[in-house]
């Protein structure tokens, strides 16, 4: 694997923020931020972020010192912890398939807005949002095969490896920027778009009333996780292809960084146009697919040429996530494969992990976001399922045991021989081992308990 490495900082760095921004920027952040306090809960947010660099900044360790695939890397810290590993590489595989369904919705709304633009009859035309949405999903074929779309363009990505991956990002991630500066720049045009902008970062302390702050630095400390891909795998892979010459505090501190900023771009492209056209705010797949959808339609034949921009930021969020997704499972398995003295192609090996990826993707496709699916009567949809047994469980779980092998056993002497390789300092040593021995572990329980809560309806916070 070793000849599998990130060939530039920029390469690597465009990587891993490809894999932290995703519709977790999108949609989950700015309205969270929007309903919870706005400029109260960016400071909860920001706090929670300092603990995700923590977090970050341990995976990339764990990941280059072993620099193979998740389950190895683990065992390479004690021979007993490669069930954590274990733990991160399922955490993947279960949020994968919903994340390129996901995907393949936002195709669908780059191609009913660029449809519009053509004067095609397949295009969207300005007809009711929300009735398109329900059509849409109620068409599980047309999901499937986007779906599949969405596997096929990742699995292309990654035959070439992680030079497939750097290319790909150095490029999307840019131009994604470029793309939400435009959505910007028309969303802060536009009439009454400043109501968007207090939505958003009108401090509303009261939230913090009572046991409200437990509440918000569960559901900060949630979103921050996610945001940053982790606690799944992905960072502890990454940081197996980063070379030994490169600032691991640095680079995590700037995915961190960079992946805040993009979370805050996207409310303010978001909210402002939403209120201007007097919609009301909300979040996940109604904010993004019938809420801005209607605002592309109200702006007229101007709106889906601005549609087709925002959707194919939003195709560019993903997959630059998806590759992430799907690189984990394929570097675990060479490397098990490889302990046993065999080896498996890296084109097989992509094929099998996207044909698995494809097999949950349709059934999520089809299961509609739960009309009609098979876990409608525990009022589950299978994409919550998905995300409540990864994001919900496996990670926060899995990022528990980490801080307490890294803060707790092989402590600050083992990091350091890692962080500090070819001259490079760690800054932030004493900060950084308080934080991961005493803060992140409660933090990390505090989380999941909100996620549990969040989950089942059980009101604790
Ligand atoms: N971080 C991505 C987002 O913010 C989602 C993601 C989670 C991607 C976990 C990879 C792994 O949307």
């Amino acid at each position: 694997m070793n000849n599998n490495k990130f060939k530039s900082s920029f390469g690597f760095l465009m990587a891993a923020v490809g894999s932290a921004v995703g519709v977790g920027n999108l949609w989950g952040f700015p309205y969270k931020m929007g309903a919870n306090g706005g400029f109260a809960f960016l400071l909860c947010y920001i706090l929670c972020v300092v603990i995700g660099f923590v977090l970050m900044t341990g995976e990339l360790t764990i990941g280059r010192h072993g620099g193979k695939g998740v389950v190895e890397n683990y065992r390479l810290t004690g021979k007993r912890n490669g069930w954590i590993g274990v733990l991160a590489a399922l955490a993947v595989l279960f949020i994968t398939g919903f994340c390129c369904t996901l995907t393949a919705y936002c195709m669908k709304y780059f191609l009913a807005n660029l449809g519009t633009l053509l004067h095609a009859g397949w295009g969207i035309n300005g007809g009711d949002a929300l009735a398109y949405w329900n059509a849409f999903l109620s068409n599980g074929m047309e999901a499937a095969l986007l779906t599949l779309l969405s596997v096929a363009i990742t699995m292309v990505i990654l035959f070439k490896g992680t030079s497939g991956i750097e290319k790909f990002c150095k490029y999307a991630m840019p131009l994604l920027v470029l793309l939400l500066l435009i959505v910007i720049g028309r969303s802060l045009s536009l009439p009454g778009s400043s109501a968007g902008l207090a939505f958003m970062f009108k401090p509303d302390w009261s939230v913090f009333q009572g046991t409200g702050w437990i509440t918000i630095f569960a559901r900060a400390g949630g979103q921050a996780f996610f945001s940053l891909s982790l606690g799944m795998a992905i960072m502890i892979t990454y940081g197996a292809y980063l070379d030994k010459t490169e600032n691991i505090e640095k680079n995590a501190a700037l995915i961190c960084v960079f992946d805040t900023l993009v979370a805050l771009l996207a409310g303010v492209a978001i909210f402002p146009a939403v209120f201007a056209f007097g919609h009301e705010p909300a979040g996940g797949t109604s904010l993004l697919f019938v809420t801005l959808q209607t605002v592309f339609n109200d702006m007229g034949m101007i709106g889906a040429f601005f549609g087709c921009i925002f959707y194919l930021l939003a195709v560019i969020a993903e997959l630059t996530s998806l590759v992430s997704l799907f690189e984990p499972p394929v570097a675990f398995i060479t490397d098990m494969a490889a302990s046993k003295g065999k080896s498996i192609s890296r084109a097989k090996l992509v094929i099998g992990v996207s044909i698995f990826n494809l097999a949950t993707g349709v059934l999520v496709a089809f299961d509609a976001l739960g009309q009609g699916g098979l876990l409608q009567p525990l009022g589950f949809c299978w994409m919550d399922f998905f995300d409540l047994f990864s994001e919900g469980l496996l990670m926060p779980i899995g990022a528990l045991a980490m801080t307490l092998i890294l803060g707790w056993k092989l402590g600050p002497k083992w990091m350091e021989a890692e962080l500090t390789q070819e001259g490079n300092a760690w800054r932030t040593k004493n900060f950084y081992m308080i934080c991961l021995k005493y803060i992140a572990p409660p933090f990390i329980l505090l989380v999941f308990a909100g996620q549990v809560s969040n989950f089942f309806n059980l009101g604790w916070f």
